[in-house]
């Protein structure tokens, strides 16, 4: 992963900060080229110290031939000065730099946020993005790897989108190999062409078990199966149809997941680069990358090797003459690259996949299909999702759970939840929010860890309306805009005219956290990491509510101003949650 910083949203306080820590290190130091400067600044881990903090002078103590302490000195005489958002800025130990920000600063950069739809979030330019997610496999159930898949794609294209980068959204499904021939021939031993159509995504999973068993057990059966691919590849009428059917069943059932958690992808499976397989092969063939192995054209690249010590190589064609996973993803690359035009590519896929991706990354590298100083290229992913037991998510049947109950289930739970606390309300509204509520629990707890760390499923937890979950953030919402209907000022006519004063602490304490949500989608998108959204919502609320605790709003001399505080919060988090594909309601 190459982390690129503060490329798209140049303006955020942190990326303003590190303009004025830069300007004032070429003010301060005039002889030593701009280049090798070391820009670092963070957030404060404590409000005592200021809101950003500075380690440039530790870094540089070496080029710069002198003690951390002299250069803190120096840079901090420049930089105070610097930015008209700096109130003050303090030497501190060794040589770290406290930068303190004037809260007029605060109270205009959130009331610039108020005042644009987009919170003042300008991206550095419109970039073409082709996100891969979710790609379940044709005649197969959706399981819980491809569940995180979906979420974790569907939040970074949100966010990429509402950057406005042109996303592409690509279902890479499963959808061609031998399997298919399994089905085909089986379809026809069986005479089952004509009752396919009627048939189920679990029938369909049943039928290709029965499959398998008979192909590997009956060599006649493997036979047919193989001419059935054949078959397919052709472009043979009856085998493309049974494909064309078995493809359409698996959709309509994924097409009910994707529904219900608002998902939209672009369906281009692996069959999308059947054409392009042949020419692929050649091609790397004619740049002197392959070697054949055991009769199978193999890539070695460096660095790739078995747990025996041997070579490991990238197959990109099978002894038999067939294509595989490999080969597709030459051809998928390539097409991205140089059709698409994509300047960034993103794929979605749990960690096992890792080593899969480094050697297709490495092969495109080696056969210039990728240039790294022009495409960014990014493998993101993610750990395994564990039952109570510790063990991988199974259902008590031992059948890896059917998505589609996974979160029925969660919605049914969220409804017992949401009944009770309001047995008043009409039928329809305690199904609409359980909804909102058990969808966005499953996503939110998703999400909410480090995407790479495996994590327990527990549908007790992610329903809890404390701690870092959506109900929490959902309710947040929820609070702040009973807030401004209590009081009952049209908070719109406030915008602009009226000027937020930030004069408590916790009032402070808010607008820096709301201030900071551009960095914080900066963050998510250079990192790729959807917690970085979590987190940020969830110290949101957690401020707010201390803000609420701390400072009255109705009636109060400031209500004006801390009704736009309040207003800005409901935004914030009303947008963060959309981006993580989180639905709001208005009462909980
Ligand atoms: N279908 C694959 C699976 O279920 C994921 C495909 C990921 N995308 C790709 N271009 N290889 O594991």
């Amino acid at each position: 992963m190459q982390p690129l910083k503060h490329q798209e949203i140049s303006d955020s306080i942190l990326a303003k900060m590190e303009k004025a820590v830069l300007s004032s290190l070429i003010k301060a130091f005039p002889e030593t080229p701009k280049e090798q400067f070391i820009v670092e600044v963070t957030k404060s881990t404590q409000d005592a110290f200021g809101e950003y903090q500075c380690n440039s002078a530790m870094k540089m103590a070496k080029l710069l031939r002198a003690a951390p302490l002299q250069i803190a000195k120096k840079i901090v005489e420049v930089l105070s000065v610097e930015d008209e958002a700096i109130e003050s800025c303090s030497v501190a130990g060794p040589g770290f730099i406290n930068i303190t920000l004037r809260p007029e600063f605060l109270a205009s950069y959130v009331t610039k946020m108020l005042r644009s739809k987009k919170f003042n979030i300008h991206a550095a330019k419109r970039k073409k993005i082709v996100i891969d997610f979710s790609s379940p496999n044709i005649a197969k159930e959706m399981h819980v790897g491809h569940l995180r898949s979906t979420i974790i794609g569907d939040c970074l294209a949100r966010v990429f989108e509402f950057l406005d980068q042109d996303v592409l959204r690509i279902n890479h499904l499963g959808d061609w190999g031998t399997s298919f021939g399994m089905l085909i021939a089986y379809s026809e031993k069986l005479n089952l062409d004509e009752k396919l159509e009627l048939m189920s995504l679990s029938e369909l999973v049943a039928m290709y078990r029965q499959a398998k068993t008979l192909f590997d057990e009956d060599a006649d059966f493997k036979k047919q199966s193989q001419l059935a691919v054949v078959a397919l590849q052709g472009g043979d009428k009856r085998a493309r149809a049974i494909w064309h059917l078995l493809c359409e069943i698996s959709k309509k059932a994924y097409k009910e997941i994707y529904d219900l958690l608002d998902v939209r992808l672009i369906d281009r499976g692996e069959s999308y680069y059947n054409d392009r397989l042949g020419s692929t092969v050649q091609d790397l063939e004619e740049k002197g990358l392959v070697t054949v192995s055991n009769g199978a054209k193999c890539i070695f690249l460096d660095g790739f090797i078995t747990k025996e010590n041997e070579p490991l190589p990238l197959m990109i064609q099978k002894s038999d003459g067939g294509y595989n996973y490999d080969t597709t993803d030459m051809a998928t690359i390539h097409q991205r690259i140089f059709e698409e035009k994509a300047d960034h590519l993103v794929y979605v896929t749990d960690a096992g996949q890792s080593l899969h991706f480094q050697m297709v990354f490495q092969a495109a590298l080696k056969a210039k299909y990728w240039d790294p100083d022009k495409v960014r290229v990014d493998h993101v992913p993610f750990g395994v999702v564990l039952g109570q037991d510790g063990k991988k998510f199974r259902t008590r049947s031992g059948e890896t759970e059917k998505l589609i109950d996974l979160l029925q289930t969660a919605i049914d739970k969220a409804y017992e939840i949401v009944k009770s606390r309001n047995p008043d309300w009409s039928e329809k509204e305690q199904r609409e929010v359980s909804k909102a509520l058990g969808i966005g629990a499953v996503k939110y707890a998703d999400l909410s860890g480090h995407r790479q760390s495996d994590y327990v499923f527990s549908y007790e937890r992610m329903l809890r309306f404390d701690g870092n979950t959506a109900a929490f953030i959902m309710y947040s919402f929820v609070r702040a805009n009973s807030i401004k209907r209590k009081v009952g000022v049209d908070v719109d006519t406030l915008i602009g005219n009226v000027k937020i004063e930030l004069v408590h602490p916790s009032e402070k304490a808010l607008a820096l956290r709301l201030a900071q949500f551009p960095e914080c989608l900066d963050a998510c998108i250079s990192e790729l990491l959807p917690n970085r959204i979590t987190d940020y919502l969830f110290c949101l609320a957690e401020i707010f509510n201390g803000f609420f605790r701390d400072c009255r709003v109705e009636g109060s001399l400031e209500q004006n101003s801390r009704l736009l505080l309040t207003e800005c919060t409901a935004r914030v988090l009303k947008q963060g949650l959309s981006l993580l594909g989180v639905k709001t309601v208005e009462r909980m």
